[in-house]
């Protein structure tokens, strides 16, 4: 599963956004290191803060099937910028793979690759 592949799954999988309020259309690709992929959608909801983003539902897919070793993540959405991960996305990314690569995509041709920890340094981790 190479670069282009992963983002065109992104791209499949964004048609099913849930977002008629933004009409900003968000998919996901997570492609776990045994070669999974999990996929999500931006989820919005009446009560905005009620949404959710492709990123989460994701992710959250992958974790309840016991993945949590990543190694990479298409993010594609069409418009006129990037689709940087909000900042909730990137701490929840970071919490399971220091490492993972995140593809940024807004045509099939045009993105930009970064590893988690050039989009969010010096991460908070919980020490009790
Ligand atoms: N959104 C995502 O799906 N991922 C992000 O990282 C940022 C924002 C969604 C949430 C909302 O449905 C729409 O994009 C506009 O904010």
């Amino acid at each position: 599963m190479d670069t282009k592949q992963l983002i065109k799954v992104a791209k499949e999988v964004s048609i099913h956004s849930y977002s008629p309020y933004s009409k900003y259309k968000v998919g996901a690709a997570l492609l776990t290191k045994n070669g999974k992929i999990y996929t999500g959608t931006n989820v919005e909801n009446a009560s905005f803060p009620a949404g959710m983003c492709a990123e989460r539902v994701a992710l959250f897919d992958a974790v309840k099937d016991g993945e949590k070793e990543f190694e990479a993540m298409a993010i594609y959405a069409e418009g006129n910028n990037f689709p940087f991960p909000c900042g909730i996305c990137r701490q929840v990314i970071s919490e399971f793979t220091r490492d993972i690569k995140v593809i940024i995509a807004k045509s099939e041709d045009e993105y930009v690759v970064k590893n988690i920890s050039e989009l969010l340094p010096d991460i908070f981790e919980f020490t009790a």
